[in-house]
C-alpha cells in the first residue's frame, strides 16, 4: 500500500515536532513552519526518518503547492500565547484565525480529505462544570487566544459540512514536555537557573489550579482520536486526570531540581489567583470520550510537570541549537 502524505503546519514547534517524530516513521511527511518560534533542531529525528521541512510563512503567498496530494493536514501553526503581548490582539487574530482560514482554503482547493486541529481548554472560559465535557456550553472564552481557537473550530466545522473536509478537533489542557518554549514550567525553570534562591511567580498564592498533560500523552491521544473518527466533525478533550496549583508546580520543580529554601515572590497578578487578564482560574477536562478509544494519560499533572522540568533544565544546560 502507498504511504500517505501528511503535512504538519507549525511542525517545528513544541507539540508539532513530537507529532512529526511519530508520523515521519510511517508516512511521507512535510513540515511547514516559518521558524518564528519553531526550530530546525526540533526536527532532527523526523528528518532522519525522511521528513521534509519547508520554511514558509502561512500568512503570505499562495499555499497551493504545499497541500497538493496531502491525505491529512495537521494544522498546528499558531500563536499559542494566552497572554497578550505589546502588539495587542492582532498577532493572535492573524496567526490563529487568518492563518487557519488560509490553510482551510488551500486544503479545499487541493481537495485534502481531513484536517486535524489542536484547540484548547480555554474555549470553555470559566466553566461551571469541572471536569468540563466536550458538550459543555455556552462556550464563553475569557481570552482573545481562546476566542481565536473557538473561531477556528467554527471554521473547521463549516468547511467540514460545506466542503466535505473532515475535521478532528482536540481541546488540549496545558501541554508540557521537552522542546516547550513557553508556559509556567519553562518560565519557573528559567528563573531558577538564573537565581536558585528567589523565585518570582506570576499571580497570587496558590495561583490557578489546572490540568497539565505531558506531550507524549497528547501525541498518543491525537493518534487514537484520529484513528477512531469517522464523522465530518469530532471534538475530543485531552488532559490529565487531575489538576495542580501553581504553588504545587513551583514546589515540584524546586524538589525536582534539588533546590530548597527558595523564597517565592508572588507578583499579585490579575486577581483571584489569575496571572493575567484572560487567565482561567480552574481548569480540568473530562476525558472519557477519548478514553473510550482505549487511550489513557500515563502521567498525572504533577508527574508531567516534573518530567517537563527535568527536560527544561537539561536544555538550559545543553542548548539544542537553532
Ligand atoms: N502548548 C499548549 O499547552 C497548547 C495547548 C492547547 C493548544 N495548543 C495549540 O497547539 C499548537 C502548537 O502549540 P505549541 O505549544 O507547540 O506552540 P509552538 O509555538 O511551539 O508551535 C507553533 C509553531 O507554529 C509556527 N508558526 C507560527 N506562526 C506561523 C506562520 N504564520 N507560518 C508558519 N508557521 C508558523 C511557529 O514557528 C511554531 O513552530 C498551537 O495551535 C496551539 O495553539 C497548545
Amino acid at each position: 500500500m502507498a504511504r500517505s502524505k501528511i503535512v504538519i503546519t507549525g511542525g517545528a514547534g513544541f507539540i508539532g515536532s513530537h507529532l512529526a517524530d511519530a508520523l515521519a516513521l510511517e508516512s511521507d511527511l512535510v513540515v511547514v513552519d516559518n521558524l518564528s518560534a519553531g526550530k530546525r533542531a526540533n526536527l532532527t529525528q523526523a528528518t532522519r526518518a525522511g521528513a521534509t521541512v519547508v520554511k514558509r510563512d502561512l500568512l503570505r503567498g499562495d499555499l497551493g503547492s504545499i497541500f497538493r496530494r496531502a491525505d491529512v493536514v495537521y494544522h498546528f501553526a499558531a500563536n499559542p500565547d494566552v497572554r497578550l503581548g505589546r502588539a495587542g490582539t492582532k498577532p493572535s487574530i492573524d496567526e490563529n484565525v487568518i492563518v487557519t482560514h488560509r490553510v482551510l482554503e488551500a486544503c479545499r482547493a487541493a481537495k485534502v480529505p481531513q484536517v486535524v486541529f489542536p484547540s484548547t481548554s480555554t474555549v470553555y472560559g470559566e466553566a461551571s462544570v469541572v471536569p468540563t465535557p466536550e458538550d459543555y456550553g455556552p462556550l464563553e472564552p475569557i481570552s482573545v487566544y481562546g476566542a481565536t481557537k473557538l473561531a477556528s473550530e467554527a471554521l473547521l466545522s463549516a468547511y467540514a459540512h460545506t466542503f466535505g473536509i473532515s475535521a478532528v478537533i482536540f481541546r488540549l489542557a496545558n501541554v508540557v514536555g521537552a522542546r516547550s518554549g513557553h508556559g509556567v514550567v519553562v518560565d519557573l525553570v528559567r528563573k531558577l537557573a538564573r537565581d536558585p534562591k528567589r523565585l518570582e511567580i506570576i499571580g497570587s498564592d496558590p495561583g490557578t489550579a489546572k490540568s497539565y498533560v505531558h506531550v507524549d500523552d497528547v501525541v498518543a491521544g491525537i493518534r487514537a482520536g484520529v484513528q477512531a473518527t469517522t464523522g465530518p466533525v469530532a471534538v475530543y478533550n485531552i488532559g490529565s486526570e487531575d489538576a495542580i496549583t501553581v504553588r504545587s508546580i513551583a514546589d515540584a520543580i524546586c524538589h525536582e531540581l534539588g533546590l530548597s529554601d527558595v523564597a517565592y515572590a508572588w507578583t499579585g497578578g490579575a486577581g483571584g489567583g489569575r496571572g493575567w487578564a484572560g487567565d482561567v482560574r480552574v481548569m480540568q477536562l473530562a476525558i472519557e470520550r477519548l478514553e473510550r478509544t482505549g487511550w489513557r494519560p500515563r502521567r498525572t499533572s504533577e508527574e508531567a510537570v516534573r518530567a517537563a522540568a527535568r527536560d527544561a533544565w537539561s536544555s538550559i544546560r545543553k542548548p539544542s541549537g537553532p
